[in-house]
């Protein structure tokens, strides 16, 4: 199975060396692709630096910041492109353990469609978060099982592992999510796909360096787009019921 890990980056300069270092430890036959959003910092740079040195290392360059979900989509064409057989997110800041990166894609490997690597399920956990972010992802997790009846328990989550086939069967081109609601909407498309979906216990930690790119408009959108989705949602309930 080739592997891919897919990393975006904004504004991630000291993160990403090490981020890329531990996962290399980690897992040394999983490949690299940097998804920079032109960095004023140069992160994008960094990135060309640790490339020229390590085949397995690789960079887009994006002219424009324009979301964590345009990030995703266009590192996992180019990653189809390429072959990959599974095709894994991961945020550069070292909230998500490279470590335990392997436990997702073992879960692939004993058939998942998609592995999440979970807060919210038993032996999740989360380290060093501040209370008024772990009310805002468990208040968003609980909203978003209300009104789409998701049975996955970190809808939000943004440590994951795709098949390939799975990406193909979810009509990538149609998704206009462009923030973090981008994991909702892949995780809730994936649900409606009757993709085999498992949640994979894992320890968020916190980032120690910089500064998380969330902002009170993404939140906003996210809840705007759940929503929609959960009425779209009830009206076809509803038009089925009445046998039209
Ligand atoms: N290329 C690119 N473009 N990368 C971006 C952009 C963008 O517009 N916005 C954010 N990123 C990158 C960051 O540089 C980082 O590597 C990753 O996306 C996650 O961003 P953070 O800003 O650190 O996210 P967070 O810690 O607030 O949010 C975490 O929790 C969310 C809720 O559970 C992440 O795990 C999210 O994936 C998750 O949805
Ligand atoms: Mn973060």
């Amino acid at each position: 199975m080739r592997v891919l890990t897919i990393i975006p980056t904004y504004n991630e300069k000291e993160n990403l060396p090490i981020v890329v270092g531990r996962l290399r430890a980690a897992a040394p036959d999983v490949d690299i692709l940097v998804v920079d959003d032109s960095s004023p910092d140069g992160t994008g740079q960094i990135a060309d630096d640790m490339a020229a040195i390590d085949p397995q290392i690789h960079v887009m360059h994006r002219t424009v910041k324009n979301g964590l979900g345009g990030a995703y989509l266009a590192g996992f064409d180019w990653g189809i492109e390429a072959g990959y057989d599974v095709l894994i997110e991961m945020d550069a800041d070292c909230s998500h353990q490279p470590e335990q990166l392997p436990s997702l894609v073992e879960a692939i490997r004993n058939g998942a469609d998609l592995a999440i690597g979970s807060r919210y399920v038993p032996g999740g956990k989360i380290e060093n978060w501040p209370l008024h972010r772990e009310i805002l992802s468990r208040g968003s997790n609980l909203y978003t099982r209300l009104v789409l009846g998701t049975k996955i328990k970190d809808i939000t989550a943004g440590f994951r592992a795709y098949t390939r086939d799975a990406l193909q069967r979810l009509n990538l081109d149609g998704i206009d999510s462009k923030g973090y609601v981008f994991q909702v909407d892949l995780a809730w498309r994936s649900e409606q796909a009757k993709l085999k979906i498992v949640e994979v216990p894992i320890t968020f930690v916190e980032r120690e360096i910089g500064a998380s790119k969330m902002t009170g408009n993404i939140i906003k959108d996210s809840m705007v787009k759940v929503t929609t989705w959960g009425l779209q949602a009830r009206a076809a309930q509803i038009k089925k019921l009445l046998g039209k």
